[in-house]
């Protein structure tokens, strides 16, 4: 096989969670437009995924919005059934849906701790324990993947970054961090590959309201000098699940621009 033809996904189905905009939006295109058939999953914007539907199928691909709530464990099964029944045995499971709710410490409810946890780390959890379940129960099929199934966590660079006024998505995803890499410890010998991307700051409506008031700041933090596209992290997901990534194993893959450099300390320290 060429190296080109091995970051080819014909005849997989995916499942993308939080993919009616940003990054899951990106990360379900960029699937498919490798060759993959993608289950596009929303919470409430229906419109939002079925646009991402109607896209993918405008290309040529084959794709199915399925709505569920990450954090709810019967919707989690629900949505994966409903994939499965439309597109066949899953063979990628993007776990990207994640939410910010911010506020200083001392303003921060434990309604705001408990639905960023719920959805950012028991959400990874649940949609995880479901792919490894599914990904076993189809076993591997090596004319179409290597890996009997491939499972990438869209984390952040704040699973290593400290991030004041924001202690419940930090702690969420430093969570995420090793939720992946102890499921990989425990899936891998089976074929089943787990990793993660942790992105910095690209433009999507979670920051949002921080580009447009803070964007020389932001830029200050980011090396080479641009907030990032939804498509830079896209195409890494949709490599990171190919054949051309096999030997990656319980890795997180950061995009983030030098980010995590902590350029502040160029000339300082
Ligand atoms: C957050 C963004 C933030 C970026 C860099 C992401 O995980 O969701 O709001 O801009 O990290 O700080």
């Amino acid at each position: 096989m060429a190296p080109s033809d091995m970051a080819r996904l014909d005849g997989q189905a995916a499942l993308v969670t939080g993919a009616s905009s940003g990054i899951g939006r990106a990360s379900a295109l960029a699937l498919a437009a490798a060759g993959a058939s993608v289950a596009v999953n929303y919470r409430g914007k229906s419109e939002e995924a079925d646009a991402v539907v109607a896209q993918i199928e405008a290309d040529g691909g084959r794709a199915v919005a399925v709505q569920a709530d990450v954090s709810k464990e019967d919707e989690v099964a629900a949505m994966f059934a409903e994939a499965e029944t439309v597109l066949g045995p899953l063979e990628i499971v993007i776990s990207n849906a994640g939410i910010q709710k911010d506020a200083s410490i001392g303003d921060m409810t434990l309604d705001d701790w408990n639905a960023v946890v719920s959805v950012n780390l028991t959400g990874g959890f649940l949609v995880g324990r479901e792919a490894i379940r599914r990904f076993r129960a189809k076993g591997r099929r090596p004319e179409i993947s290597r890996a009997a199934g491939k499972l990438v966590f869209d984390s952040s660079v704040h699973q290593v970054i400290p991030w004041a006024f924001h202690v419940n998505y930090a702690a969420a995803k430093g969570g995420l961090h090793m939720l992946m890499q102890s499921l990989a410890q425990e899936v891998s010998q089976e074929g089943i590959r787990v990793n993660s991307v942790a992105p910095g700051a690209i433009a999507t409506a979670i920051n949002a309201g921080e580009r447009d008031e803070h964007k020389a700041d932001m830029l200050k933090l980011i090396p080479y000098g641009r907030i990032g596209e939804p498509d830079d992290i896209g195409r890494i997901v949709a490599w990171l699940v190919s054949d051309a990534a096999d030997y990656i194993v319980g890795q997180t893959i950061f995009a983030d621009g030098g980010m995590t450099l902590y350029p502040g300390f160029r000339g300082n320290g």
